[in-house]
């Protein structure tokens, strides 16, 4: 998609094979992006609360594994995560359906170029809409509907993902680090976000925190269907309405205990 804004041509690369060579082949050309400002972590945290209290039966599963890995006795910590393969995937859903960066942070053409047989002009901004790449049907089976426990996703086609080994989820296998390429909430290649590390474990060990520490449910007895999912537009894309909900301890009440 090519689109005129102002004085200087953009570009938008809305499949996974665009934004590889945008953010592979032709990296150090596209290594430069002009002025921009974004959020992130609570974004994504806000999304994760949102579908898991749409869809309370993945909240079941989500403790369940908690419970099963550190028990009911201590709270989470850092080094717990690696074995909480569930809330993993539960992020990376979050990911694939609410992308905090909906169309990562422009990057501009230091040089003209040909990518894909198209030649780009010097300064042209390139967007990669991830929001559209999470939603691809060739990527991805149902892309609307929200379930971590992927094997119910198509494993990926057209790109070279030699290095997936088929094993009950497949989301073990995708990369968020910039790897793969229809997953890319970090973004990739030299300008990709240097705190991915930071961003990752400040989501996980958040989401475990408030699944281990309390019991979720919307206000009025209100059903997780009803919750409304609208997206406010913007550089970042977070929640129209600010999530609402009803919290109750779930842990001893020592534990809560400062
Ligand atoms: C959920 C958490 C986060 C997400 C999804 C995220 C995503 C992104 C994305 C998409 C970019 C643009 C990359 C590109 O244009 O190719 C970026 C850049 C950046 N992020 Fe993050 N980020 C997150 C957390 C953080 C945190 C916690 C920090 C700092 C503590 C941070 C610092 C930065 C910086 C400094 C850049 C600019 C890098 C550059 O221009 O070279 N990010 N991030």
């Amino acid at each position: 998609m090519q689109l005129k804004f102002g004085s200087y041509p953009v570009l938008v690369a809305s499949s996974a094979e665009m934004a590889k060579e945008f953010l592979k082949s032709h990296d150090q050309i596209f290594a430069t992006r002009p002025p921009h400002a974004a959020d992130s972590t609570a974004v994504t945290v806000e999304w994760v609360m949102s579908e898991l209290i749409k869809h309370p039966q993945l909240i079941t599963q989500a403790t369940e594994e908690l419970d099963r890995v550190i028990g009911r006795e201590r709270w989470v910590e850092e080094r717990d995560i690696p074995q909480l393969p569930y809330l993993e995937a539960i992020m990376k859903e979050t990911m694939r359906k609410h992308p905090v960066a909906p169309l990562l942070a422009p990057h501009m053409a230091m040089e003209d170029c040909n990518v894909a047989g198209y030649d780009i002009r010097k300064g042209t901004r390139v967007f990669i809409n991830t929001w559209s790449i999470g939603r691809d049907p060739s990527l991805w089976e149902q892309p609307e509907e929200f379930r971590p426990e992927s094997s119910i996703h198509k494993p990926t086609q057209g790109i070279n993902f030699s290095f997936i080994i088929y094993l009950p989820t497949i989301f073990q296998h995708i990369d968020v680090k910039g790897r793969s390429f229809e997953l890319l909430p970090f973004s990739a290649g030299r300008r990709m976000c240097p705190a991915y590390n930071l961003g990752l474990k400040m989501i996980q060990l958040s989401i475990a925190y408030l699944l281990q520490a309390f019991n979720w449910k919307l206000p009025d007895n209100a059903k997780g269907e009803d919750l409304n999912m609208e997206e406010a537009p913007g550089i970042t894309a977070p929640r129209k309405f600010s999530l609402v909900a009803v919290m109750e301890p779930r842990l001893p009440l020592h534990l809560y205990e400062i």
